[in-house]
Protein backbone atom coordinates (compact mmCIF):
# COMPACT_ATOMS: atom_id res chain seq x y z
CA UNK A 1 0.00 0.00 0.00
CA UNK A 2 1.51 4.01 -1.07
CA UNK A 3 1.86 6.32 2.07
CA UNK A 4 -1.82 7.91 2.54
CA UNK A 5 -1.27 11.41 2.50
CA UNK A 6 -3.60 13.82 4.47
CA UNK A 7 -3.11 17.77 5.14
CA UNK A 8 -1.01 17.80 7.62
CA UNK A 9 -0.24 14.08 8.68
CA UNK A 10 0.54 11.00 6.64
CA UNK A 11 0.90 7.07 6.85
CA UNK A 12 3.27 4.68 6.35
CA UNK A 13 3.64 1.05 7.17
CA UNK A 14 5.44 -0.04 10.37
CA UNK A 15 8.76 -0.93 10.50
CA UNK A 16 10.78 -3.80 12.44
CA UNK A 17 12.35 -0.38 13.21
CA UNK A 18 9.75 1.13 14.98
CA UNK A 19 9.45 -1.33 17.73
CA UNK A 20 11.88 0.52 19.92
CA UNK A 21 9.33 3.75 20.14
CA UNK A 22 6.07 1.57 20.10
CA UNK A 23 7.72 -0.16 23.31
CA UNK A 24 8.73 3.20 24.77
CA UNK A 25 4.67 4.60 23.80
CA UNK A 26 2.79 1.56 25.40
CA UNK A 27 5.15 1.58 29.06
CA UNK A 28 3.29 4.76 29.17
CA UNK A 29 1.12 5.20 31.74
CA UNK A 30 -0.82 8.49 30.32
CA UNK A 31 -0.79 6.77 26.72
CA UNK A 32 -2.11 3.04 27.94
CA UNK A 33 -4.56 4.72 30.08
CA UNK A 34 -7.02 3.83 27.73
CA UNK A 35 -5.73 1.51 26.09
CA UNK A 36 -6.28 -2.36 26.66
CA UNK A 37 -2.85 -2.78 27.99
CA UNK A 38 -2.69 -4.00 31.75
CA UNK A 39 0.75 -4.75 32.45
CA UNK A 40 4.75 -3.58 31.60
CA UNK A 41 5.49 -5.06 27.78
CA UNK A 42 8.73 -5.91 26.73
CA UNK A 43 10.56 -5.30 23.49
CA UNK A 44 10.92 -9.04 23.43
CA UNK A 45 6.85 -9.31 23.76
CA UNK A 46 6.48 -5.98 20.99
CA UNK A 47 8.57 -8.60 18.77
CA UNK A 48 6.72 -11.53 19.03
CA UNK A 49 3.08 -9.21 18.53
CA UNK A 50 4.69 -7.77 15.41
CA UNK A 51 5.76 -10.59 13.84
CA UNK A 52 2.24 -12.01 14.41
CA UNK A 53 0.75 -9.13 12.98
CA UNK A 54 2.87 -9.10 9.65
CA UNK A 55 0.87 -12.47 9.41
CA UNK A 56 -2.44 -11.13 9.20
CA UNK A 57 -3.76 -9.48 5.93
CA UNK A 58 -2.15 -6.83 5.03
CA UNK A 59 -5.03 -4.33 4.99
CA UNK A 60 -5.04 -4.94 8.74
CA UNK A 61 -1.14 -3.59 9.41
CA UNK A 62 -0.25 -1.08 11.58
CA UNK A 63 0.10 2.27 10.03
CA UNK A 64 2.60 4.58 11.42
CA UNK A 65 1.38 8.23 11.96
CA UNK A 66 3.64 10.89 11.08
CA UNK A 67 3.86 14.61 10.88
CA UNK A 68 5.47 16.72 8.73
CA UNK A 69 8.27 18.80 10.73
CA UNK A 70 10.81 20.69 8.72
CA UNK A 71 13.36 20.67 11.63
CA UNK A 72 13.76 17.11 11.35
CA UNK A 73 16.35 15.72 8.52
CA UNK A 74 14.08 13.12 7.39
CA UNK A 75 10.83 15.87 7.75
CA UNK A 76 8.56 13.62 9.34
CA UNK A 77 8.55 12.58 13.04
CA UNK A 78 6.05 9.40 14.22
CA UNK A 79 3.92 10.03 16.73
CA UNK A 80 1.25 6.95 16.93
CA UNK A 81 -0.48 4.07 15.07
CA UNK A 82 -3.33 3.61 13.48
CA UNK A 83 -4.80 0.35 11.84
CA UNK A 84 -8.33 -1.78 10.48
CA UNK A 85 -8.78 -5.10 13.01
CA UNK A 86 -11.74 -7.60 13.00
CA UNK A 87 -12.14 -7.07 9.16
CA UNK A 88 -15.42 -8.58 7.87
CA UNK A 89 -15.53 -8.72 3.75
CA UNK A 90 -18.94 -10.41 4.14
CA UNK A 91 -20.53 -7.74 5.93
CA UNK A 92 -18.33 -4.77 4.62
CA UNK A 93 -16.98 -3.89 8.23
CA UNK A 94 -14.25 -3.57 10.03
CA UNK A 95 -13.22 -2.00 14.05
CA UNK A 96 -10.71 0.54 14.16
CA UNK A 97 -7.78 1.43 16.50
CA UNK A 98 -5.79 4.68 17.25
CA UNK A 99 -2.87 5.52 19.14
CA UNK A 100 -0.86 8.46 19.45
CA UNK A 101 1.99 7.88 21.54
CA UNK A 102 3.58 11.19 21.62
CA UNK A 103 1.35 13.23 24.11
CA UNK A 104 2.93 16.51 23.32
CA UNK A 105 0.77 15.95 20.10
CA UNK A 106 -2.70 15.62 21.73
CA UNK A 107 -4.98 17.31 21.53
CA UNK A 108 -4.10 19.17 18.10
CA UNK A 109 -6.56 17.58 15.50
CA UNK A 110 -3.99 14.85 14.67
CA UNK A 111 -6.61 12.01 16.01
CA UNK A 112 -9.37 13.05 14.41
CA UNK A 113 -6.94 13.81 10.64
CA UNK A 114 -6.06 10.44 11.26
CA UNK A 115 -9.42 8.83 11.43
CA UNK A 116 -10.78 11.53 8.36
CA UNK A 117 -8.11 10.00 6.10
CA UNK A 118 -8.59 5.93 7.75
CA UNK A 119 -12.25 6.50 6.75
CA UNK A 120 -11.36 7.54 2.90
CA UNK A 121 -9.01 5.18 2.72
CA UNK A 122 -11.51 2.28 3.89
CA UNK A 123 -14.90 3.52 2.47
CA UNK A 124 -13.24 4.61 -1.07
CA UNK A 125 -10.26 2.16 -1.09
CA UNK A 126 -11.53 -0.86 0.99
CA UNK A 127 -14.97 -0.18 0.19
CA UNK A 128 -16.38 -0.96 3.78
CA UNK A 129 -19.91 -0.18 4.56
CA UNK A 130 -19.25 0.49 8.54
CA UNK A 131 -16.54 1.29 10.35
CA UNK A 132 -16.65 1.09 14.27
CA UNK A 133 -14.97 1.17 17.31
CA UNK A 134 -14.80 1.20 21.42
CA UNK A 135 -13.70 3.80 23.17
CA UNK A 136 -14.03 4.27 27.51
CA UNK A 137 -16.46 6.36 28.53
CA UNK A 138 -13.72 8.21 30.66
CA UNK A 139 -11.41 8.58 27.38
CA UNK A 140 -12.95 12.13 26.79
CA UNK A 141 -10.10 12.84 24.72
CA UNK A 142 -10.98 10.40 22.30
CA UNK A 143 -14.40 10.51 21.93
CA UNK A 144 -14.41 14.16 21.25
CA UNK A 145 -11.82 13.29 18.34
CA UNK A 146 -14.80 10.42 17.19
CA UNK A 147 -17.24 12.90 16.85
CA UNK A 148 -15.23 15.31 14.93
CA UNK A 149 -14.46 12.39 12.40
CA UNK A 150 -18.13 11.84 12.12
CA UNK A 151 -18.34 9.17 14.64
CA UNK A 152 -21.34 8.32 16.33
CA UNK A 153 -22.38 6.84 19.55
CA UNK A 154 -24.80 3.89 19.24
CA UNK A 155 -24.28 1.81 22.30
CA UNK A 156 -21.80 0.80 25.45
CA UNK A 157 -20.48 -2.47 26.57
CA UNK A 158 -22.32 -1.77 30.31
CA UNK A 159 -19.06 -1.76 33.23
CA UNK A 160 -16.96 -2.77 30.02
CA UNK A 161 -14.13 -2.41 31.66
CA UNK A 162 -12.23 -2.73 35.08
CA UNK A 163 -9.37 -0.63 36.12
CA UNK A 164 -8.33 1.08 39.17
CA UNK A 165 -10.26 -0.58 41.38
CA UNK A 166 -13.93 0.26 39.44
CA UNK A 167 -15.38 -0.83 36.47
CA UNK A 168 -16.95 1.90 33.31
CA UNK A 169 -18.69 1.54 30.43
CA UNK A 170 -17.80 1.21 27.01
CA UNK A 171 -18.87 2.96 24.12
CA UNK A 172 -19.50 1.44 20.91
CA UNK A 173 -18.92 4.47 18.26
CA UNK A 174 -19.66 3.84 14.38
CA UNK A 175 -19.98 5.54 10.98
CA UNK A 176 -21.52 3.98 7.89
CA UNK A 177 -20.50 4.52 4.31
CA UNK A 178 -23.38 6.90 3.48
CA UNK A 179 -22.94 9.03 6.89
CA UNK A 180 -19.52 9.45 5.36
CA UNK A 181 -20.63 10.62 2.07
CA UNK A 182 -22.86 13.19 3.37
CA UNK A 183 -19.91 14.73 5.67
CA UNK A 184 -17.85 14.61 2.09
CA UNK A 185 -20.62 16.99 0.33
CA UNK A 186 -21.25 19.23 3.34
CA UNK A 187 -17.26 20.26 3.72
C1 LIG B 1 -7.51 9.66 21.83
C2 LIG B 1 -6.59 10.25 20.77
C3 LIG B 1 -6.53 9.30 19.55
C4 LIG B 1 -7.18 11.59 20.29
O1 LIG B 1 -6.30 12.19 19.39
P1 LIG B 1 -5.97 13.76 19.54
O2 LIG B 1 -5.11 14.15 18.42
O3 LIG B 1 -5.46 14.01 20.92
O4 LIG B 1 -7.44 14.37 19.38
P2 LIG B 1 -7.94 15.69 18.62
O5 LIG B 1 -6.98 16.81 18.89
O6 LIG B 1 -8.24 15.38 17.21
O7 LIG B 1 -9.31 15.95 19.38
C5 LIG B 1 -9.37 15.96 20.78
C6 LIG B 1 -10.51 16.85 21.23
O8 LIG B 1 -10.85 16.49 22.58
C7 LIG B 1 -10.85 17.67 23.38
N1 LIG B 1 -10.57 17.27 24.74
C8 LIG B 1 -9.38 16.97 25.30
N2 LIG B 1 -9.56 16.61 26.59
C9 LIG B 1 -10.90 16.65 26.82
C10 LIG B 1 -11.72 16.38 27.97
N3 LIG B 1 -11.18 15.97 29.12
N4 LIG B 1 -13.05 16.53 27.84
C11 LIG B 1 -13.60 16.92 26.67
N5 LIG B 1 -12.88 17.20 25.55
C12 LIG B 1 -11.54 17.05 25.65
C13 LIG B 1 -9.81 18.57 22.74
O9 LIG B 1 -9.97 19.92 23.12
C14 LIG B 1 -10.14 18.33 21.25
O10 LIG B 1 -11.28 19.02 20.85
P3 LIG B 1 -11.19 20.43 20.01
O11 LIG B 1 -10.44 20.12 18.77
O12 LIG B 1 -12.62 20.78 19.75
O13 LIG B 1 -10.48 21.40 20.89
C15 LIG B 1 -5.15 10.49 21.33
O14 LIG B 1 -5.21 11.52 22.31
C16 LIG B 1 -4.55 9.23 21.93
O15 LIG B 1 -4.13 8.37 21.19
N6 LIG B 1 -4.49 9.12 23.26
C17 LIG B 1 -3.84 8.00 23.96
C18 LIG B 1 -4.33 6.60 23.57
C19 LIG B 1 -5.84 6.53 23.40
O16 LIG B 1 -6.60 6.99 24.21
N7 LIG B 1 -6.24 5.91 22.27
C20 LIG B 1 -7.63 5.74 21.93
C21 LIG B 1 -8.24 4.53 22.53
S1 LIG B 1 -9.96 4.36 22.06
Amino acid sequence: MPYLYGERIRLRAAEKEDIPVFVRWINDPDVTENLLFVAPWSRFEEESWFENMMKRPAVEHILVIEIHDDKLHSNYLPIGTCSFINIDWRNRLAEIGIMIGEKAYWDKGYGSETMRLMLDHGFSSLNFNRIWLQVYSKNKRGIKAYEKAGFRYEGMFRQGQYQHGQYYDVHLMSILKDEWLALKTIN
